[in-house]
């Protein structure tokens, strides 16, 4: 079974299809400058699907743009619009609006554990602690993590502790959840498992990823070049021709 099969076979919520007016994610003029050096230019961007995916080469601008989105960077020029909030003036409310996994779960996590990770950001968000605890006991019973409440994070695997990540994440319910190459470090079942979890999620979802069979049943793709936007549609479009560029930058003749 393929991970495109695990997703095709995961539980049909409202995963497709456009968010409600007004809820998405909008740029406008947005340039982003490093250490004098423009990394990314992005003049008019509106992400209104449910399912989007962000590909390209190593340094094209795909953590940039997952950052401006949740106001862990501000843009240098130009606006960022999430659900109404623009980054700049609302910095400090994005975090409840958008979730962001980080590629290196050891970015994220900062209890020693389990149970206290996943309640600090429902504790945030204006649960008692009590019934934080509650929630983030069900949620670990709800994805096959019974009895994880008090393991220590340091003692869990790289794949369990980037599901700890997620969990932390989507414990909340934030509408809207970022994944920076959620997969990158985990072997083919603890991907499959995972990518079957995503699907279900009913938030927005923007995810970077090299793993292109997680796009298949995405609403959107947008490929990245040397930042900016190099090609933006259906997957079924935008993956074939960046394959076809990888082959090209490869080497590999085009007559497979
Ligand atoms: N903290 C930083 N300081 C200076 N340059 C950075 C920093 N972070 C990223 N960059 C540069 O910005 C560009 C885009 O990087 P990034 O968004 O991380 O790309 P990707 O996620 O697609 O690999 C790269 O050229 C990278 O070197
Ligand atoms: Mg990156």
């Amino acid at each position: 079974m393929t991970i495109a099969d695990t997703l095709a076979s995961a539980p049909a919520v409202a995963r497709r299809g456009p968010c409600a007016d007004g809820e998405g994610i909008a740029l406008q003029g947005v340039e982003v400058y490093r250490a004098d050096r423009r990394v990314l230019a992005i003049s008019d961007l509106s992400l209104q699907e449910r399912r989007i995916g962000l590909i390209g080469n190593n340094g094209s601008g795909k953590s940039t743009l997952l950052r401006l989105m949740n106001g862990l960077l501000l843009p240098t020029h130009g606006q960022v619009t999430v659900r109404g909030l623009e980054s700049r003036r609302h910095r400090k409310r994005l975090p409840a609006e958008v979730g962001f996994v980080f590629q290196n779960p050891d970015h994220q996590l900062i209890f020693p554990t389990v149970g206290e990770e996943i309640a600090f950001g429902l504790v945030e968000r204006g649960s008692t602690p009590v019934a934080a605890a509650a929630k983030a006991r069900a949620i670990l019973d709800e994805h096959g993590c019974s009895g994880w409440e008090d393991r220590a994070v340091a003692t869990l695997s790289g794949g369990q502790r980037q599901l700890v990540c997620v969990l932390a994440v989507i414990a909340p319910e934030p509408p809207i959840v970022l994944f920076d190459e959620p997969f990158a470090s985990l072997d083919l079942p603890t991907r499959m498992a995972f990518a079957r979890r995503l699907q279900a999620l009913p938030q927005q979802i923007v995810m970077a990823s090299h793993d292109f069979t997680l796009f298949d049943n995405f609403d959107r793709v947008i490929w990245l070049d040397d930042g900016a936007i190099r090609a933006d549609g259906p997957p079924a479009e935008i993956l074939p021709d960046y394959l076809a560029f990888a082959r090209t930058s490869a080497g590999i003749g085009g007559e497979a």
